[in-house]
Formats: C-alpha cells, structure tokens, sequence
C-alpha cells in the first residue's frame, strides 16, 4: 500500500533493469520517489512501468564496474532532479559454481568488478553528492546471505559479498554525524533471472534444506525490505544487515 514514504525523494537504483533493482524503483515510484534507474542493460521495462502509473524516471546506463561510469550515473541524477537522498545499489552477477583451486583468476576479478567494486563505485559516489548537499540520504547496499554463510564453488561471490558487508559498516560509522545511513539488505534465495532453478531441482533442494521457510523470496518482499531502510521508518538504524532469508539467519 503506498503512503507517500518517499515522497519528494530521489532515488538511484543500479540494477534496475531487472529482479529486485526492478522490484525495488517499481516501489519506491509508488511511494512518490523520482527514480533514476541504473543497468548495464536497458532498463526502459522499468522505466515505462513507472511512468504508466505516474510516477517519474529516467534511465541511465552504467557500468558500476567503472569509477567513472558511476560518477556519471550521479552526475546524471543530479543534472535531472537538483538533487539525490537515497541509492539502492542491486547491480550484481553470479556465477557458475567453481572451487577456488579450480578458479580462473579473469572469473574472480570480474566478480570483485562487479560484486564488490561495483557497490563500491555506486556507494561512494552517492555518499559525495550527499555530504556536498550538506547531508542526511540513505545508502542500501545490496549484500546476500552469502557474505555470512560460506559456500562451497562461491568463493569470488562468497568473498564480494563479504567486503559489501564491511564497506557498509565503515561508510555507516564515517557518515553517522552528516546523517547519512548506511545499511546493507542480505536477501536469501529470491527468484529472479539470478535464482531460477527448477522446482525439485538438487540446486533448488539444496536453497530449501537451507530455508527454514521453505519457500523462495519474492523479488517484492526484497524491495519492500529495501523500503524500510531507504525510508524514515528506520530513521535511528545504520551500519546494519537485515537478513531478509525466510528464517536463514535467527541469532
Ligand atoms: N536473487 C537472489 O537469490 C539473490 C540473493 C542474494 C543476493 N542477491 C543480490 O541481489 C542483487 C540483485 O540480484 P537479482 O537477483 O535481482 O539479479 P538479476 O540478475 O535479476 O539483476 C541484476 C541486474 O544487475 C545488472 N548488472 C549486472 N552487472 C552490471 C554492471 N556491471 N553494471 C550495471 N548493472 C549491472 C544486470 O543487467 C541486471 O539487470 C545482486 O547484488 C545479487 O547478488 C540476489
């Protein structure tokens, strides 16, 4: 149900072409965000969505991978709307299982471009343009499950995800006083293009023996999690990890 919790907000979303970046700029127009949205690939799915119920955005194409491309992604938003308060950085990519003896060291770097120096980029990039406009504005960075639980064949994403855990507690702690907050969302097993295994499959039983829900997320309960932590319904939480996993993590 929308209630006007991001009214008069700008918000960046990287990944929003697709899965939860998508989920998430559909919510947050519906909250009365001006979206600006971020992919590699064309978001205009996303975009006309948006602009078919109201709302308003504009598409940027990014590579987060590149310091510059996302300097220019905020650059762009700023150029736009006057103005930015809230950046959900979702870009990422999974890979296909491999130890790490086996590891190429091109497949491991590309996932550290991506998974860790991607958010990085993003994170970075934001928080500038937020200090330069005097403060306040709400960073979520897009961390997994996989960043606390170690999982075999994962290492390069196991290790990205990790440093994503770390980068948003740092940045919390350096942007408390300008009342920046910073707090990373860690979804479990969500079905999007990136998880979409077969239902019965061994991958698929493998995510549900380690889902006490049993069940898969929705890309819509991500986003909505993602709400809570760009919004001012978690006006005091920063440096955080909220596990949104059906139950992977209870302590
Ligand atoms: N789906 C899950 O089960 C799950 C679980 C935990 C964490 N996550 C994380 O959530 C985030 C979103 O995942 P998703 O499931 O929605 O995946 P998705 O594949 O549906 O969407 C990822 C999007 O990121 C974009 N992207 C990839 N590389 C990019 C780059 N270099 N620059 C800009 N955009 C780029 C893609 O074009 C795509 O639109 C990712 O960080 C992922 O690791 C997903």
């Amino acid at each position: 149900m929308a209630t006007g919790k991001l009214e008069g907000k700008v918000a960046i979303v990287t990944g929003a072409a697709s899965g939860i970046g998508q989920a998430v700029a559909l919510r947050f127009a519906e909250e009365g965000a001006r979206l600006v949205l971020a992919d590699l690939n064309a978001s205009d799915a996303t975009l006309s969505q948006i602009v078919a119920r109201g709302g308003e955005a504009m598409t940027v194409a990014v590579d987060t991978s590149s310091k510059d491309s996302c300097d220019a992604m905020v650059a762009a938003a700023v150029e736009r709307f006057g103005r930015v308060d809230t950046g959900v950085f979702a870009a990422g990519i999974r890979q296909d299982p491999v130890s790490v003896l086996d590891l190429d060291l091109a497949a491991l770097q590309k996932m550290l471009d991506i998974n860790m120096m991607g958010v990085f980029h993003s994170a970075r990039a934001l928080a500038r343009q937020l200090v330069a406009q005097g403060g306040g504005g709400t960073i979520v960075n897009l961390a997994s499950t996989a960043g606390k639980i170690p999982i075999p064949g994962s290492g390069p994403y196991c290790m990205a995800k990790a440093a994503v855990i770390m980068l948003t507690k740092v940045m919390a702690l350096e942007l408390a006083e300008l009342g920046i907050r910073v707090n990373a969302l860690a979804p479990g097993f969500t079905s999007t293009p990136m998880w979409d295994p077969e239902k019965g499959s061994d991958e698929d039983l493998w995510a549900m023996s380690m889902t006490p829900m049993k069940r898969t997320g929705t890309p819509e309960e991500q986003a909505e999690a993602c709400l809570f932590l760009a919004s001012e319904a978690s006006s005091y939480t920063t440096g955080q990890v909220l596990y949104s996993a059906g139950g992977q993590f209870v302590d």
